[in-house]
């Protein structure tokens, strides 16, 4: 459970470390996140934590990413070094509990696996996934669908945001999804 002082204290610590437009983007997710906590069953605190600090380390340099891989000793896919963008989820579950800021596993694992999602989700990690895609100020097609996960079980709709996005990409001749998706979002900086 957070409290009201505690979420105060998250939000404008978040402020100090995003640029205005991530800043925004990121309280989007956490409320979108905890409308579909709702729905589904899930700790609404969770999603709101994790939907919060999804984007924590998304600012950071390429090459701060990878030195954090290298001082933690992770392994680095071919895409990974290609892209390493895609590591922003796993740097900032680093970074998170470091900082003592989130210690909750399943939240942690939420923010890891945000940016790809993966085959075995739990419920939150789903949620996240779907949030980030699906708040209010994405420029997608689906933006106007927010409410579908009103008719959708949490599986049925991971698999549709997942499908959605891929679609996307090959429309859009994207390469590697974390970039294209982003550089074509209103996100861009
Ligand atoms: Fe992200
Ligand atoms: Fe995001």
């Amino acid at each position: 459970m957070v409290t009201g002082v505690e979420i105060k204290g998250h939000v404008v610590h978040l402020e100090g470390v995003l640029s205005p437009r991530r800043f925004s983007h990121s309280l989007r997710v956490a409320r979108t996140a905890v409308r579909m906590a709702r729905r589904y069953g899930v700790s609404p605190s969770r999603a709101w934590m994790a939907g919060l600090y999804h984007d924590y380390c998304r600012e950071w340099p390429p090459e701060e990413l990878i030195a954090l891989a290298r001082h933690q000793g992770r392994d680095l896919s071919s895409r990974e070094e290609k892209n390493p963008l895609l590591l922003h989820g796993w740097a900032a579950a680093q970074v998170l509990e470091d900082a003592g800021r989130i210690c909750d596993p399943e939240v942690l694992r939420a923010v890891t696996y945000h940016v790809e999602g993966a085959s075995s989700l739990e419920p939150l990690g789903q949620i996240i996934f779907a949030a980030d895609y699906l708040e209010p100020g994405r420029p997608f097609h689906f933006r106007d669908e927010t409410n579908l996960y009103l008719s959708k079980t949490l599986d049925g709709l991971y698999e549709w945001v997942d499908q959605s996005l891929r679609a996307y990409y090959k429309e859009n001749g994207a390469i590697e999804k974390l970039t294209d998706f982003e550089s074509a979002s209103s996100l861009q900086e």
